[in-house]
């Protein structure tokens, strides 16, 4: 009994250590340690031996059990392991192929509008202001000589903060000019770019909420012919160097004379075209000389003291320079208008 519990040990041990996939352990386990097998034979028998017997041969079966459970275990790892190794071994990255490219982001079209026009601005000498999207009634009106009877207040129908009175949003950025004159010495050159809101429709030309752009320019000595040389030269650099401009005469309560500034088409070159609207010119932006009154007010002596200011509507400079026809394009965000810039 003791030398076939031994031959079994060994049978098993040697045919486990020849097995060369899991599915062979698996047959092997079925043939020595199943219900049917050797072993489970032997101890089955077990109630024929002698009392004395049966207990030692009880430990050995138990021994060689034990044996050849462990050789399977570790045989188990090891063919586990070797099936892991091949794999890998077979899967080969190609580290030449060409990968999954993350789409690359765009800037909106108004961020590179107001971008270009900084840029220009910033060539000749200016520097950027900014101040607050919700104003006094003071800065935003007041200050700018519009009085509160004011036809301008009603063309500018405003939000109020909390109701009529002195807190609003700001419906234009020319209260930066009240900001920077109370706070700086001339000679002053700065831009104010920025969001300025107003009660409007939303439809292909309007929001209550857009972008403006205020210029300004204070010394001694300043002139309408500044006004021009510079608002000139800022259209080229806009629409082309072969852009011309004229002012049209105007009315802004801040600025004393006032005048409107159209640039030639960049589009036709004066000819008349869809951009155009076959006129051969497209209106820029609002210009003029800061009124005696808001120097003065702004502590700023205007016997010693000229300049000019300009203010001009961003989206519309946008939808010019890339003929977009809906405004409403540019708030949407729908990629596939975006991705076009
Ligand atoms: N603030 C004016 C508007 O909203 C635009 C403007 C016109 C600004 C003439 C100026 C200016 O500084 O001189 O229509």
């Amino acid at each position: 009994m003791k030398e076939k519990l031994a031959q079994i040990r060994d049978k098993a041990i040697q045919k486990l250590n020849d097995a060369s996939d899991l599915k062979t352990l698996e047959e092997l386990r079925v043939e020595f340690l199943g219900k049917k097998g050797e072993l489970t034979g032997i101890l089955k028998g077990m109630g024929a031996l002698s009392k004395e017997e049966r207990p030692v041969i009880g430990q050995l079966a138990n021994e060689v059990r034990a044996d050849i459970e462990g050789k399977l275990e570790a045989m188990k790892t090891a063919l586990a392991a070797k099936a892991q190794e091949a794999k890998l071994k077979a899967e080969t990255i190609d580290v030449t192929m060409p990968g999954n490219m993350p789409e690359l982001g765009h800037r909106h079209p108004m961020t590179q509008v107001i971008d270009n026009i900084k840029n220009i601005f910033i060539g000749m000498g200016y520097e950027i202001a900014e101040g607050p999207e919700v104003e006094t009634a003071y800065y935003n009106f007041e200050a700018l000589n519009i009085p509160k009877d004011h036809p301008a207040r009603d063309e500018q129908d405003t939000f109020y903060v909390n109701g009529i009175g002195d807190f609003l949003l700001r419906t234009q950025t020319s209260p930066m000019q009240v900001r920077v004159m109370e706070n700086k010495k001339p000679p002053i050159r700065i831009i104010a770019p920025g969001r300025v809101y107003r009660a409007d429709e939303v439809d292909a030309t309007h929001s209550p909420i857009f972008h403006q752009l205020e210029g300004l320019v204070i010394d001694k000595g300043i002139t309408m012919g500044d006004l021009k040389g510079a608002l000139a030269e800022f259209a080229k650099g806009l629409f082309g160097e072969d852009t011309k401009v004229r002012f049209r005469p105007h009315h802004f309560p801040f600025t004393e004379p006032s005048a409107e500034m159209d640039a030639s088409c960049f589009a036709c070159g004066g000819k008349g075209c869809r951009v155009c609207k076959d006129s051969g010119w497209i209106e820029v932006l609002g210009c003029g000389m800061v009124h005696p009154k808001v120097l003065e007010m702004c502590g700023i002596d205007s016997k010693v003291y000229s300049g000019f200011a300009f203010g001009m509507g961003l989206e519309r400079v946008a939808m010019q320079k890339y003929a977009i026809s809906d405004l409403r394009l540019l708030f949407e965000n729908d990629t596939r208008f975006l991705k076009q810039f």
